[in-house]
């Protein structure tokens, strides 16, 4: 009886944040790849692992380094947690991403879930900022550069730049102030703001009666959507999913473990400084772009356009199926080849072809390497909507998504050059060479 009570307290509260029913046709695994909830599982070990490691780690420059050593060495399974917390950080961010494209990819995003994307997107800064403030905590070589590149990168962005940047580092440069602040924001303030930010997405997705329904082809979209109870149909799926990620991220972690280089020596800066992985694209982008281009107006209107997307006016309803139609996924086909060959063209011509001096040498860098080939690359992308829809007679939603897929692999090129293809003084080399 006390036994009964007990799962009845738990399922009640679990019904609190998730959806007590949901459509069977969204339990098929391809339909999510259970990428929201892989989010929440990769979270919990975050918090697991950090609250253990904040009893050894010591917030200072001189101590940070010596503390994480000692963790490694001395502390039972202290390898381990660390490991596990450096993979998880780093999965979070891929496995956020892919679920941001998932949910845009079928169209998940239109109403009534325009401010869970919001929310969404509020979620995917903070776990960024999350990874960028935890990367200077070791204090070794690797980290301490990775976030001078990032500083400097800050400080680029027209007007605030100087001071974001001198209130995020705590001064004019890296030091002790910084490793409080980025301490308290990696540990405290970031954390609860993702706790609270994602109790509120779970909350909007159980408001929307659980995730979008695919439609299907045959049928009236409205028929045949039976529910079932979320408990134990999506609960125990999504457990046995949780329970295999754990053992995942059990297994990298034991068998690579995180990297830890030699200890943080603000006169010697190794050569290649890259960022952290996921910030390489837009260091990338500022090998090709004016400074003020690279990390200030190209993001802000990517940013600007991500909030937007679910606001603008569509010509037709397609949520629900993977790549919107199968004229969408041919769009998409399109596009990602599209962004697969244009990328690495235009990363060679601009690198061996234009050159430093950009399209008019001579001429002021921010509109020879700012304004002009923005100017070009927007005309380029503009034109590519009008020809795509116009080639497969799409609607604005196909459309929009090939666009959006055209960005994301452009982007993806962009990391992995930055991360494989750029060698010493940022030179372009082959990955065996770098
Ligand atoms: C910590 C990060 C996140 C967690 C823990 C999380 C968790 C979840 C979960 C569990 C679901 C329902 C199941 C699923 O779709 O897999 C969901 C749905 C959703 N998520 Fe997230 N999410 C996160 C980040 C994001 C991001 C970065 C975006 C987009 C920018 C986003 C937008 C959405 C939307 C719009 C839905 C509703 C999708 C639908 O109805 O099909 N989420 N999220």
């Amino acid at each position: 009886m006390q036994e009964n009570n007990k799962w009845t307290f738990a399922s009640s509260l679990i019904l609190h944040t998730r959806p007590v029913r949901v459509s069977a046709k969204t339990l098929r695994y391809t339909h999510t790849f259970g990428l929201g909830g892989m989010s929440l599982v990769l979270f919990m070990l975050l918090v697991g692992t950090g609250l253990l490691m904040i009893f050894v780690y010591e917030p200072s420059p001189e101590r940070a380094y010596q503390s994480i050593l000692f963790m490694q060495q001395e502390i039972l399974f202290g390898r381990l947690i660390r490991g596990v917390h450096f993979w998880s950080a780093n999965l979070l961010i891929a496995v956020a991403a892919l679920h941001m494209m998932r949910v845009f990819l079928t169209g998940a995003f239109h109403a009534p879930r325009q401010s869970n994307w919001i929310i969404g997107l509020s979620l995917l800064f903070l776990i960024l900022l999350s990874g960028f403030t935890g990367y200077l905590l070791p204090w070794d070589q690797i980290s301490y550069w990775a976030i001078t590149i990032c500083a400097e990168m800050l400080g680029y962005m027209p007007g605030i730049g100087q001071t974001l940047q001198r209130v995020i580092l705590g001064g004019t440069e890296i030091g002790s102030a910084t490793v409080i602040n980025f301490y308290a924001l990696h540990t405290i303030v970031v954390p609860l703001l993702l706790v609270a930010l994602m109790t509120w997405h779970f909350w909007r997705v159980r408001l929307s009666g659980g995730v979008v329904v695919p439609r299907d082809a045959e049928q009236d979209p409205q028929a045949g959507t039976d529910y079932v109870p979320f408990i134990p149909n999506l609960l125990y799926r999504e457990i046995a999913v949780g329970l295999m990620l754990i053992a995942f991220v059990l297994v990298i972690a034991i068998f690579f473990e995180a990297p830890l280089g030699e200890p943080a020596n603000p006169g010697l800066s190794p050569n290649p400084a890259k960022a952290p992985w996921y910030f390489v694209g837009l260091q990338e982008l500022l090998l090709h772009f004016h400074p003020v281009f690279a990390v200030f107006v190209i993001p802000l209107v990517i940013a600007i356009a991500m909030l937007g997307v679910p606001y603008l006016r569509y010509d037709s309803d397609l949520s629900g199926n993977w790549f919107l139609s199968p004229k969408g996924r041919r769009m998409a086909v399109v596009s990602a080849v599209t962004a697969l060959l244009l990328t690495p063209l235009w990363v060679w011509v601009d690198e061996f072809v234009i050159g430093a001096g950009g399209l008019l040498p001579g001429v002021a860098p921010i509109i020879s390497t700012g304004l002009l080939p923005c100017a070009v690359l927007l005309a380029g992308i503009i034109g590519f909507y009008f020809l795509i829809r116009k080639r497969f007679s799409a609607s604005k939603n196909e459309t929009v998504q090939a666009l959006f897929v055209l960005l994301a692999v452009g982007f993806a090129v962009l990391t992995v050059t930055g991360v494989w293809f750029r060698g010493s003084g940022m030179a372009l080399v082959w990955p065996w060479q770098t």
